[in-house]
Order: C-alpha cells, then structure tokens, then sequence
C-alpha cells in the first residue's frame, strides 16, 4: 500500500503584538493573571493589509520550497478553518493565490481546534485511496474576528496564524503518517461554540412558519461562547486516551516517541497531559507564550518553529493532538 510523509512545512502570523499588559488595558485583568493561569504572554491580531488567506498563502509558499515542490505539482489544497474568509469556503482562493495551473481540488475542512489533525487524516486517505501525490494541508484561524473584546474570560486565550504541510505519497516503507484517532461529541458543544444567533434563526424561521415572516434577516454568529472548565476537564480527560489509542494502532510505546505536540490552549492542559502520558517536559513542545491559542493554526505554526529551530529532526516520531470546538478531538502519529 502507498504511503505518505510530510515533507515541508512553512508558517506566518500578523504583525500586530498584543501583550497581557495591552489586554489589561481594555478589560479588567493582568499579566500574572493571564500567565500563571494558561501560559500565555503575547498573541498576534490580524490589522490593516493582513488577511487569513494571504498567511495562508505566505505559510504555504514556505512549505513547498522546504519540500522544493512546484505549485503547479500540488493534487490537493486543503483549509482547516472555522474563520474563513468566504462562507463557501477559502481554499480555492488560496489555490489561486499560489498560482496552481491544473486546478487541483482545494476544499475547507471545519473542525477548530482539531480541523489540523483532520486535515493531515484527510490527506492520508486522498493519498491512499487515490491518484492524489503532493497534498497541501494549511491550518488557519483568525479567532480575533469572533472574540467579545470585552469578555476578559476568552479575549486573553486566542491570537491568530497559519501554518502549513505539504504531505507527499510515498512506499510503504518511507510512510510517515501512521496510528490515527479522531471523535466527536456534539453534545459539549454547549461548552464551546459561536452559534448563528437564535433569535434571527427564530425569526428567519417564523414564529408559526406564517409567509409574513418572509424574507428572512441576514443572519450573524455570535461571539466565541465558552465554559473554560468544561473545555479544560474535556481535554485533560480525553486527549490522553486518543493519543494512547493512536500509539497502540500504530505499535509505538509512548517512552519512544520523540516529541508531544498538542494543540497549543493552556499551558497547564499540555502539563497536565504530558503528565498522565508519562512524557518529560523536554521532549513536549510549546510555543504558546508567544502566539496564544491559534485554533486551526497552533500544531503546523508549532511544528513549523520546532523543525527550523532544529529540535524536530528527520527521523523523529511527533504524537500529534488537536482538541476543541465541536466539541472535537484526534490525534495522529507522525514521523518527520
Ligand atoms: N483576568 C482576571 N480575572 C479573570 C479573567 C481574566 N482574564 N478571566 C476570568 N477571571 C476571573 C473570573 O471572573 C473568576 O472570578 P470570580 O471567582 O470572582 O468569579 C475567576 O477569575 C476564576 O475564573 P474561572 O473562569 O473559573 O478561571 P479558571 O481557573 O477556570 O481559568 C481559563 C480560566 C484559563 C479559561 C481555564 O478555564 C482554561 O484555560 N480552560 C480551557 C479553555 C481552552 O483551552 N479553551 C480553548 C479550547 S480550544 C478551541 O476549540 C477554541
């Protein structure tokens, strides 16, 4: 059977800096708060020129001349967000912007926090069950545009980017992309969502479906909605459990696993499960003390830093996690 190996990645975040002491300017809170309680100091804020589509494309220019792929040799583009920036999905105008002459398909995959973790899986699967050779897999979110700026209990968490892998099909033996465990549990949803507005969903409905009600009012999400205990206990309770279950599929004990990567939320989700894993904090990555919470964005752009920095290197095994919104979780097992 084919494989597939990740063979580049590339990364960009916006150039506006938002520090805990600029938060605490516009909502009652501090540095120390925000750091001892997620770890977080600094997040980036899309402004001005900047654009999700135009990091997209920046972090997935970096991939392809890591991997030194041709963008016209791209199969596939695939969008992991829930901020896109064209309802009907973004991945087409990031096609474009890379100048891809064959048209290659380029569909948006929504899924938060673990749309990454998805993508990588999706791209496996196009790869093994098809003619699909050179898959770009880009993780983007711009949260900042569906965050309450005066809800101190979420505006500190996120901060917006891009990251990007190019994932290309192999023989077996060279297989990169193994051990998969992916959920979904709709029912936390209720911890963690921005849900189109009820009241206009009501409206656009009609109270009794009478034609008076008609046409419906443009509709509009609300903001980031979130309780972060809920949110906290899930992660810590079931990423553990998926990342044992994606080692055992794919014949690994965790004690040779090179390096932890999980969805960058809170520092003290990644300690707590590092912990129940058993992997020191040497071999964990974490770059969330600069970026915040990225959703989509946090593995690659995390991957991404960790690869030109030199700590992950050709050969190494990577647990990979994503968790979120949905409520959604998976993680993969992956070899660089
Ligand atoms: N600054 C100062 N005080 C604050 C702040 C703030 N930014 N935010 C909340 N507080 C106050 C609260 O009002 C509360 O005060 P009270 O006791 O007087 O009522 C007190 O601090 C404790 O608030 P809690 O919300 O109970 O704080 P908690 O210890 O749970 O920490 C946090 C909150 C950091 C959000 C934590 O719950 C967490 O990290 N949860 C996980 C969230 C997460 O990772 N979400 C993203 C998931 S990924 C995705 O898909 C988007």
């Amino acid at each position: 059977s084919k494989g597939c190996k990740l063979v580049g990645s590339g990364s960009a975040v916006p150039t506006l800096k938002v520090s805990n002491d600029d938060l605490s300017k516009i909502v009652e809170t501090s540095d120390e708060w925000i750091s001892v309680r997620t770890g977080i100091r600094n997040r980036r804020v899309l402004s001005g020129k900047d654009s999700l589509t135009s990091l997209s494309v920046e972090a997935a220019r970096k991939a392809l001349e890591m991997a030194q792929v041709d963008p016209d040799d791209i199969d596939l583009v695939l969008m992991c967000t829930s901020t896109p920036e064209d309802l009907f999905g973004s991945a087409p105008q990031i096609q474009k912007a890379l100048g891809c002459k064959r048209n290659p398909l380029a569909y948006d995959i929504t899924a938060a926090c673990s749309g990454f973790v998805l993508g990588l899986v999706s791209a496996a699967c196009h790869i093994r069950g098809g003619d699909f050779k050179n898959v770009l897999v880009i993780g983007a979110d711009a949260l900042s545009r569906y965050v309450d700026w005066t809800d101190r209990g979420t505006c500190i968490l996120f901060g917006d980017a891009a990251g990007a892998v190019l994932v290309q099909a192999c023989n077996s033996e060279e297989d990169g992309l193994f051990g998969f465990d992916l959920h979904s549990d709709g029912d936390g949803q209720r911890h963690l969502n921005a849900s189109i507005k009820e009241n206009e969903m009501d409206h656009a409905l009609g109270t009794n479906g009478s034609v008076l009600d008609f046409p419906p009012r443009r509709s509009n999400y609300s903001c980031i909605q979130m309780n972060g205990k809920e949110v906290f206990r899930f992660a810590v309770r079931c990423v553990p459990q998926s990342i044992e279950s994606a080692l055992e599929r794919a014949g690994i004990p965790s004690s040779s696993i090179d390096w932890l990567l999980l969805h960058q939320a809170n520092q003290r989700i990644i300690d707590a499960v590092s912990t129940r894993l058993e992997i020191p904090q040497e071999r964990v990555i974490s770059n969330l003390a600069n970026y915040g919470n990225t959703s989509a964005a946090s593995i690659p752009l995390a991957l991404d830093e960790a690869v030109r920095g030199g700590k992950v290197k050709a050969g190494h095994t990577i647990a990979a996690a994503g968790f979120g919104a949905g409520l959604t979780w998976g993680s993969a097992i992956l070899r660089w």
